[in-house]
């Protein structure tokens, strides 16, 4: 890929600039201080599940390493941070007792972030849900949804006011279609009926958890982050439009629908038939609540080829390390899209990276990859908002390399390095391009 031009001085002064990362893929101390076992500890101990057999153990250590992490933050000039409260950190059974010390590791991190200016933008649930829940059935329990909104009360509570977002959850698709659809993740459930009555109850509970948080003090905007992509047809075929649009409506309509329109898309809820959701008087209203923002995780667009083999993407500016198309200009056709069929909030790109197989090497990493994505993501964001989208932030993935869940440690997305065997963290040449790219911005 060319590097392209863009500049921070295109966006506006008040654009929020970040990076992004989450709890299990960081903080590490799995167990120090209280903090209860979540289904991603238990989904690590089974055999193959993780490609390269790693664990969220230690991971980069964060918990201990939190200060030298938010210098670096503040190093890079963002203006805000995006990470994930570990809630079997701040209650290890997921309901019942508060656990003083893990609400203690996020007080002093908010208390980091604040000398440093950095504004915190928080997920309530990125996907490590305390075992004990699990055992009562995870998210394919309904109970579980009221011990969500019970946990986000309590956050507001507390820190309703020092955190400037918190989103409710990261990527409910991925919980639904990789935790119960094809068990790539955890629980590693593959059930197709689970796995839809899982969206809905996720959808619940983030209607649930909107209403706690509203009835709690605090001054914390509130949202949803989900992951989007356009889905296009490989070829003009029917089959092709067909899968399209199917793919459409089972991954984005199935989430934005019931928020935006209290209903789920009649394409999909004909094509599950016997295994739609069974949702219950009230569940729409209860779902669809105002929001403060809306989070987009952009990384590809959908391909959708009808043949078998099916028919790879043209991707004439390469794949990355996950294989995943680079595809900036699917991103302003989602947001158009999306406005187009929605009446939005202000909307946020909550994650966009990518994974390069990265090496230090003399004390230095290259990566002009990465920043030549950043860069053609960027450019391709700003001509949305030059159409209309009210888009007020993006969050790079990731500050840090990490544990790219069922990947381990093998695939590496940030734009600081880090060796796990040391810990020492890298500035690759991206973080340095984002640096000086955000130093030149008109803020
Ligand atoms: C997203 C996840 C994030 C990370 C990136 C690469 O789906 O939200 O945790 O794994 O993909």
């Amino acid at each position: 890929m060319k590097p392209i031009s863009v500049s921070a001085r295109q966006f506006p002064s008040d654009f929020v600039w970040g990076t992004a990362t989450s709890a299990f893929q960081i903080e590490g101390a799995s167990s120090a201080d209280g903090k209860g076992p979540s289904i991603w500890d238990s989904f690590c101990t089974r055999p193959g599940a993780i490609k390269d057999g790693s664990d969220g153990k230690v991971a980069c250590d964060h918990y201990h390493r939190y200060r030298e992490d938010v210098d670096l933050l503040a190093d890079l000039n963002v203006d805000a941070y995006r990470f994930s409260m570990a809630w079997p950190r701040v209650q290890p059974c997921g309901k019942g007792a508060w656990n003083e010390a893990g609400f203690g590791f996020y007080d002093r991190l908010l208390d980091a972030l604040a000398e440093k200016r950095i504004d915190a933008h928080m997920t309530l649930y990125h996907w490590d849900l305390p075992q004990a829940l699990q055992d009562e059935g995870g998210w394919l329990n309904r109970d579980t949804a009221h011990r969500f909104a019970d946990y986000a009360y309590e956050v507001k509570r507390r820190f309703g006011d020092r955190i400037a977002a918190i989103a409710t959850h990261n990527e409910p698709w991925c919980t639904a279609n990789l935790g119960y659809g094809n068990a790539q993740f955890a629980p590693g459930v593959a059930d197709l009926k689970q796995s839809v009555q899982v969206s809905h109850h996720l959808l619940v509970s983030h209607g649930l958890a909107m209403q706690a948080m509203r009835a709690a003090p605090g001054s914390a905007r509130l949202g949803i982050v989900l992951n989007q992509w356009t889905a296009d047809p490989a070829t003009d075929s029917e089959a092709d439009r067909a899968l399209a649009e199917w793919e459409y409506a089972r991954s984005v309509q199935w989430f934005m629908d019931p928020i935006f329109k209290k209903r789920y898309p009649e394409l999909a809820l004909r094509a599950y038939g016997a295994d739609a959701p069974q949702v219950q008087a009230g569940d729409f209203d209860i779902i669809a609540q105002p929001l403060d923002f809306l989070g987009c995780n952009y990384y590809f667009r959908a391909w959708c080829s009808a043949e078998d083999p099916p028919r790879p993407p043209p991707a004439p500016l390469g794949t990355t390390d996950m294989d995943w198309e680079i595809y900036p200009e699917g991103l302003p056709e989602l947001l158009l899209k999306l406005k187009a069929e929605y009446p939005l909030p202000p909307l946020y790109i909550t994650e966009n990276g990518m994974a390069r197989a990265d090496a230090v090497e003399n004390g230095s990493v290259h990566d002009p990859e990465r920043i030549a994505f950043v860069q053609a993501h960027l450019a391709a964001l700003h001509r949305a908002m030059c159409e209309g989208v009210d888009v007020r932030g993006y969050f790079l993935w990731s500050l840090l390399d990490n544990f790219e869940w069922n990947s381990g440690y093998a695939k590496r997305f940030g734009i600081v390095h880090v060796d796990y065997q040391t810990q020492r963290r890298t500035l690759k040449d991206s973080a340095r391009w984002y640096r000086d790219f955000l130093a030149h911005g008109a803020r």
